[in-house]
């Protein structure tokens, strides 16, 4: 058989772009407003709509101009700052630089081999009571984490569990593999923990052009004892802590940023939020266009071992992760896929945190995530992408492997 090659280049994701007559009538109206920061009008809706989208109330929601200062503030406001923070060394660094740059201390615990979350049961020897402040798990490619033994984790060493949910935009608590849902806990994936946040980048399946949401519990207890008793509730905190932590004209109450979400974001946020059943259906059908090719294939390798195996699905599918034999085989598909397909395949997440100078103070304590990380490829997924193109990739890396 032979390899297609794709004449303008296939790339691992491609943002949704909403019909621009949608997007112009949205900035007539800011033109008209003249408000195009600070809170505004669109922000405040693009607010109110996500809260109804992912079942929380409005009052436990907070925008920002993107994911990575939202962990960071939530982090601060939850009080992190000089202690240490158990997380998983899979995943993007935004999730262990935020913890570094308000001085905490990132404690790195192996992934459970099935979901690539990471593993209660691996987090809680390296738990110290009075050090570790908080858990901080990451929804992996939309995997859910184990909730009830974080949330059991939580309760014993009286901790909070933060998660970051930058994959999971559109997975519901029911789809947690792990458990039986317990509403009383929590009625929506973003209501899990202590905290969530999502990542609104655009090579998300969902995005605000770039932004992010942190969505909370409004437990006192846990909130930084620096921040003023002006800000009484976590989300008047982190509305202060996101505009510098300028609470009125002639108070500024701690060292803030400058993290707020703008309007024309916000406009994009709800121009994508009206399409997302959409979005989300396309990649249902991309997934299954991969599986129908790969899932379906004998590769096998001389001693008979499989060759290549689609991770399970998520509930948003929101990527398609690859498993190879090894590292070698993973390297050789990322690059034929380049070069000779055009198709721009990611080896994410790789290399492993703990490979980068900031976090090689672990490097070799986490052996499943480091075997994981030097396998696994992502293949192209995007709103648009069409079925016989998905085919097409797989197939041509059936190609390669033969
Ligand atoms: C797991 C994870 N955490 C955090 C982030 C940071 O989000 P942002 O790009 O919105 O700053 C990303 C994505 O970029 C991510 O994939």
């Amino acid at each position: 058989m032979i390899m297609k090659r794709f004449e303008t280049p296939i790339l691992v994701t491609r943002p949704y772009l909403p019909p621009l007559e949608e997007f112009k009538r949205g900035c007539e109206e800011i033109w008209r407003n003249q408000w195009l920061t600070n809170n505004g009008p669109m922000v405040q809706r693009f607010a109110a709509e996500l809260a109804r989208y992912l079942n929380v109330p409005e009052t436990n929601i907070a925008l920002f101009n993107n994911g990575t200062l939202a962990l960071e503030l939530g982090y601060y406001a939850m009080g992190l700052t000089g202690g240490e923070v158990i997380t998983t060394p899979f995943t993007f660094v935004a999730t262990s630089h935020a913890l570094k740059r308000i001085g905490a201390i990132p404690v790195f615990a192996d992934i459970d081999p099935e979901t690539l979350c990471l593993d209660p049961k691996k987090v809680e020897p390296l738990i110290k009571p009075g050090i570790t402040k908080a858990i901080v798990p990451v929804h992996v490619y939309g995997h859910v984490c184990d909730i009830d033994g974080f949330a059991r984790l939580s309760e014993k060493y009286g901790i909070p569990v933060i998660y970051d949910a930058a994959h999971a935009f559109g997975v519901n608590r029911e789809d947690c593999v792990h458990s039986t849902p317990t509403p009383s806990i929590c009625t929506s994936i973003a209501a899990c923990g202590d905290m969530s946040m999502f990542s609104f980048h655009p090579t998300k399946l969902f995005h605000s052009c770039e932004g992010g949401c942190l969505v909370f519990k409004d437990d006192i207890d846990h909130h930084s004892p620096t921040l003023n008793s002006n800000s009484n509730s976590l989300q008047a905190r982190l509305f202060d802590l996101r505009n510098f932590a300028i609470h009125s004209e002639t108070e500024c109450v701690d060292v803030g940023s400058n993290a707020k979400m703008n309007e024309l974001q916000a406009l994009m946020g709800l121009c994508c939020l009206r399409k997302i059943e959409d979005l989300l259906t396309w990649r249902q059908k991309i997934y299954d266009a991969y599986a129908e090719v790969i899932n379906q294939a004998e590769v096998k390798g001389r001693g008979g071992e499989w060759r290549v195996k689609l991770l399970q699905q998520s509930a948003n599918h929101a990527y398609v992760p690859v498993l190879f034999d090894s590292f070698a085989t993973r390297e050789k598909v990322y690059t034929e896929l380049k070069e000779k397909c055009n198709v721009f395949s990611r080896r994410y997440f790789y290399p492993l945190l703990t490979d980068f100078a900031p976090y090689a103070y672990a490097k070799g304590t986490c052996p499943i995530a480091e075997d994981i990380a030097s396998r696994v490829l992502t293949l192209p997924t995007y709103y648009g992408l069409g079925s016989a193109d998905v085919r097409a990739i797989a197939q041509n890396i059936l190609e390669i492997l033969a």
